[in-house]
């Protein structure tokens, strides 16, 4: 290979590999055309020599790792940067703190297991799943002990839901302040979960008639409990063991965490051990010193479990600068915990005009759903907005809407509309439009 490529001109190397050839003529971007994208060429035409294509690099050259060498597979060491990453001086300890999901590197729906933002309040609990116990008391019939073996016996669904953090984009409530989708967007994590439905639980201990709320509470140093009312608990939450098909993390709450669609994520309390089932909501600290929302007029709102619908470009954004003029792929994600998304808008000119993305993968209720606008950049400067919409008829206010309402006090659910300026280099800042 070595020699025959040296001997070869340019144009008949092309040739040699295939790809190349069609791809500087432009004709590898048919496929896209054939979906119903419109799509330019984004390569030049080769005009000189490129060692990438004329040198034998050492992958062609040496034989690779054999299958043994990672039983537990992990990304490529060129993909080393994309990582989550926190913000030291948010919390003043490590154990309870955030980090967050590098979104503007991630795609589709899904967020790799390794990638999901983490939460804790108590550090991450390393449970023993042979001594992890779920019980169920209160007021039930039957107070009932689960183990994880006993669980993994009843049946069991597949859901796709985001958790958000209520106070994802927190930060930014009094103005621009995080230079990067990952800091102002990225508690938030889209996974399939594997779980038991908790109605099956709940009817197997059997309820009272006078059941109205339960209460569910980690294992956790925190030991961090949330009040849910009954109906929701019947409704679709699950007790998830398994996440994107391998056993959750320890950070996600190995081995049992409760998922609750749509709703903020502190009541998704992870190493789940107890549900108590009661007549009226617990006032844990949770639901009252911390997740309300303190109004200007100095009342709180309470129980705001539901989070709206929100979106944010993730490329360009900060860490993910415009580098090439020409064709270019704008993308972001968009969800809500009212239901489906059915549109995203967006605009490039600050708001003066708007086209609807094109929403591409499952679009489903409670999850992230992923947007493109394939566009085209001459280098002039750009102010970028997305804007959506769900089967409720919701709509993502602005950030001066949701203040007028809320006032500058709030920490949690700021749902407002993101705005990006890409200045005439490409680089990209978080600005707001006043
Ligand atoms: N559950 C327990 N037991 N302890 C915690 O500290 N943090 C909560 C929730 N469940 C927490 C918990 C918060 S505030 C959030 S946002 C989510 O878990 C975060 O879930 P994650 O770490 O899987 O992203
Ligand atoms: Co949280």
């Amino acid at each position: 290979m070595n020699q025959t490529a040296k001997g070869l001109d340019r144009r008949s190397l092309l040739a040699a590999l295939g790809g190349g050839a069609a791809l500087a003529s432009g004709a590898a971007l048919g496929g896209g055309a054939a979906a119903g994208l419109t799509a330019r060429p984004a390569a030049a035409a080769a005009t000189k020599p490129d060692p990438a294509i004329t040198e034998v690099q050492d992958w062609s050259r040496f034989l690779g790792e054999g299958v043994a060498a990672h039983p537990y597979g992990k990304p490529s060491k060129y993909e080393a940067h994309v990582v989550k990453r926190d913000v030291e001086w948010l919390t003043a300890g490590r154990e309870s703190s955030v980090n967050f999901t590098p979104l503007h590197e991630l795609d589709g729906i899904i967020t790799p297991n390794g990638l999901c933002f983490e939460r804790h309040h108590g550090g991450i609990a390393e449970v023993d799943p042979a001594k992890h116990r779920l019980m169920i008391n209160g007021l039930v019939d039957r107070q009932l002990v689960f183990t994880m073996d006993d669980i993994k016996r009843m049946p069991r669904t597949n859901r796709i839901y985001f958790l958000e953090c209520a106070a994802n984009s927190g930060m930014e409530w009094r103005g621009a302040q995080l230079n990067g989708c990952q800091f102002t967007h990225g508690m938030i994590h889209n996974v399939m979960y594997t779980g038991v439905p908790l109605r099956i639980l709940l009817e197997e201990a059997g309820l009272k008639t006078n059941a109205k709320w339960i209460m569910v509470e980690g294992g956790d140093a925190a030991g961090m409990n949330r009040s849910i009312p009954i109906e929701k608990a019947l409704d679709d939450c699950l007790i998830a063991f398994k996440m994107n098909g391998e056993a959750l993390r320890a950070e996600q709450g190995y081995p049992l965490r409760i998922v609750v669609p749509g709703w903020e994520g502190n009541m998704w309390v992870k190493w789940l051990r107890r549900i108590e089932v009661g007549d009226q909501p617990w006032h844990a600290r949770e639901e009252t010193s911390k997740y309300t929302d303190l109004l200007a007029d100095g009342r709180s709102r309470r129980f705001t479990f539901v989070m709206d619908a929100k979106s944010v470009v993730t490329n360009p954004s900060p860490q993910a600068p415009l580098k090439y003029k020409g064709p270019n792929v704008l993308t972001g994600m968009a969800w809500s915990g009212r239901g489906t998304i059915t549109r995203v808008d967006v605009t490039l000119d600050g708001g003066r005009n708007w086209r609807t993305a094109r929403l591409d993968g499952p679009v489903l209720p409670r999850s992230v759903a992923r947007f493109y606008v394939d566009f085209d950049w001459q280098g002039e400067e750009l102010m970028i907005q997305s804007r959506a919409m769900d089967d409720t008829g919701y709509v993502q206010p602005t950030k001066a809407e949701l203040r007028a309402v809320r006032g500058l006090n709030s920490i949690y659910h700021n749902n407002g509309i993101q705005t990006w300026l890409v200045r005439a280099n490409g680089e990209t800042e978080n600005v707001e439009i006043s």
